[in-house]
């Protein structure tokens, strides 16, 4: 089993959307796959809620149970626990970037966003894991996307080679409990997450696998 955090200070950054959508894409590789929501605003849980599907399993936690949520997950044969966090850096995000495989921060490319990533990149120093900022709302026009990934660069920053683009389609998915790809499988949306989720396949050694039961019933 492996397990990725998503983490940063900032409100807004696409914590919650990413989690959703990386979440999908692993179900729909056959990983059984669950989402622990952090965040007691239960964004995650709450997209759950409204979702005609049982998976991902969305669980509301609490910081101090997380290890042992996660024992009991690997228990249930999970391949894929995403934590998503609440818009801070405290004890609770720090206990998710140490149970964490791979640590992403997602990060808007404004300088307000940029400026206040630091808390979060230390955080995950402390915790000792691999991190990486992962652009989010990329204005889908124009430089902005590069020219933040440079300057994070210059700073030392690991910057994820995959960028999601601000995109209609990531905010209106959710709205009734679903996700871009099942929204509409060929959109742009979906293909970003596509990249991504192959990245994060790639980074996290996480092992993908079709469930055989998928195939026979396509195949019939
Ligand atoms: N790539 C994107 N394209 C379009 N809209 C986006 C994108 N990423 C996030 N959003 C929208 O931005 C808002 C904030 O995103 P989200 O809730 O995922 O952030 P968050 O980091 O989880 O926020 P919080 O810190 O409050 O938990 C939401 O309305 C979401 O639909
Ligand atoms: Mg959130």
């Amino acid at each position: 089993m492996k397990t990725i955090a998503i983490i940063s200070q900032k409100g807004g950054a696409g914590k919650t959307t990413i989690a959703i959508h990386l979440a999908v894409a692993a179900e729909q590789r056959g990983m059984n796959t669950a989402i622990f929501d952090l965040d007691p605003q239960a964004s995650a849980a709450s997209w759950s809620d409204k979702r005609n599907n049982p998976s991902p399993a969305v669980v509301s936690a609490q910081a101090a149970r997380l290890p042992s949520l996660l024992e009991q997950a690997a228990a249930q044969a999970a391949d894929l626990v995403i934590i998503d966090s609440a818009p801070n850096a405290d004890a609770a995000s720090l206990a998710a970037a140490r149970a964490a495989d791979l640590i992403l921060i997602p990060c808007r490319p404004s300088a307000f966003d940029l400026n206040a990533i630091g808390t979060t990149l230390n955080l995950a120093a402390v915790a000792g894991k691999v991190a990486f900022v992962l652009l989010n709302a990329v204005p889908p026009q124009g430089k902005v996307g590069e020219e933040a990934r440079q300057a994070l660069a210059a700073g030392g920053v690991a910057v994820a080679e995959p960028v999601l683009h601000q995109l209609v389609a990531f905010s209106h998915a959710v709205n009734d409990g679903r996700s871009a790809q099942e929204f509409d499988p060929k959109s742009k949306a979906a293909a970003e997450i596509d990249t991504l989720f192959r990245w994060v396949v790639k980074h996290a050694n996480v092992i993908p696998r079709m469930r055989a039961n998928t195939k026979t019933r396509k195949q019939a």
